[in-house]
């Protein structure tokens, strides 16, 4: 009883502390005219909106105030451009010490006028989020108006990546940047990125990136990605922008092209969320589509299982490559979201997750298991906990074993 006690009160000072922090990485911003209420992920280096990241603060807002949590999908969806697509990033005019900022980006033509973001997507959280934000509001009229509101464009994004990002109707969507994956730094891009030479990158970009990255201003430097990395990720923005951001042009040329575990499971479970959410608002044939695509992306996720491997594994899909990515990180754990797992290869994910070598370790599971040449403690998406990712795996969980 004791021990219930305390680890109840120890509960709840998290979640003070998680409420505080919400609520003071949160505020009005004017947007094209309008004020909007967004949250940023610091109020060090990440001073703007970021996408997957405001569909998490979504979900975790619901259960303190749920007008917060509706607001920051509204502010989010405030930056979306007329083809449908989310940029990873909606930029605060007034915060200018980030790097890349929208004069990196250049995409002013095609953001909504006034709005200024970045050209490339991150994971698709922001449909499950609504499922999520509809099962926990208290006010269920309430939450069936926002609802009503914002379906008609996270359903846009949704075509708008089914349209661009699997053009050959794979069921899996490819993502074109590392930043895209959400977990920027993970193990998984080094084979990838290594297609862009570094003798290709411009000299004028690599001084530009060396001489503004903000990361390194403010934080310890063994926690961030290398320089190589960042001259190539900048390689890929002007790759991009020289393209006018033709979403065609740029899944065709990019040296970097990836069908990503973790994004296809949350694809394919927001898919499955944008069908709860059509069929509770009596609108059977949206609802049928959408379970259509969860249902095409977790048939495509079971091919990715390695036997050998015992492994999910991304893929190498540039350039007309076909090549497995083999890492082992948290991403593996992905398709139990999309329900993707099949019985038989259940058990080894859990012998893998409860190996102390591996994923068991003091802290919540690591980004990166801790028996991968790869594995660094300090620097982030390569051994760091990241809360999203180990409530991924708890909900994932969930759809396997039913908790008492
Ligand atoms: C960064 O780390 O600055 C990228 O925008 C990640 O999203």
């Amino acid at each position: 009883m004791r021990g219930g006690a305390a680890a109840n009160g120890k509960l709840q000072k998290t979640r003070k502390k998680a409420c505080d922090i919400l609520f003071s990485n949160s505020d009005k911003v004017w947007r094209n005219g309008s004020a909007v209420r967004r949250t940023v992920p610091s109020r060090e280096n990440y001073t703007h909106q970021w996408l997957w990241d405001s569909a998490t603060c979504a979900m975790g807002l619901i259960h303190v105030d749920p007008q917060r949590a509706y607001d920051e999908v509204y502010s989010v969806l405030s930056g979306q451009w007329k083809n449908g697509f989310l940029p990873h990033i909606i930029f605060d005019p007034k915060s200018t010490g980030y790097f890349p900022g929208p004069k990196v980006w250049k995409t002013e033509k095609y953001s909504p006028k006034g709005v200024l973001t970045s050209g490339i997507t991150q994971p698709p959280l922001v449909g499950f989020s609504l499922w999520y934000l509809y099962q926990n509001a208290p006010n269920k009229k309430g939450v069936i108006e926002f609802l009503k509101s914002v379906l008609p464009q996270v359903k846009k994004y949704h075509d708008f990546l089914k349209t661009y990002r699997d053009s050959e109707d794979s069921g899996l969507l490819t993502i074109v940047h590392p930043w895209e994956g959400g977990c920027d730094n993970s193990p998984l891009w080094d084979s990838p990125l290594t297609q862009i030479e570094l003798d290709d990158v411009l000299d004028r970009l690599k001084k530009l990136v060396d001489s503004k990255r903000s990361d390194l201003k403010i934080g310890n430097h063994n926690h961030r990605p290398q320089s190589a990395d960042y001259h190539r990720y900048i390689y890929l923005v002007d790759l991009f922008k020289k393209t006018a951001w033709n979403q065609e042009k740029m899944v065709k040329i990019s040296p970097f092209a990836v069908k990503d575990v973790l994004f296809n499971s949350i694809w394919c479970m927001s898919n499955e969320a944008l069908a709860n959410c059509f069929r509770m608002l009596n609108q059977p044939k949206e609802a049928k589509k959408y379970e259509g695509l969860a249902k095409q992306t977790r048939k495509a996720l079971m091919g990715l299982w390695s036997k050998k491997e015992k492994l999910f594994l991304d893929v190498d899909v540039s350039h007309g490559r076909n090549k497995p990515i083999l890492e082992n990180t948290i991403g593996t754990f992905a398709p139990l979201l999309a329900k993707a797992v099949t019985l038989d290869q259940l058990p080894s994910l859990i012998t893998r997750l409860t190996d102390p070598t591996q994923y068991w370790t003091d802290s919540p599971a690591p980004t990166t298991a801790v028996n991968s040449p790869k594995f660094d403690k300090e620097r982030y998406w390569r051994g760091p906990t990241w809360p999203i990712t180990n409530f991924f795996l708890i909900y994932g969980l969930q759809n396997y074993i039913k908790y008492p």
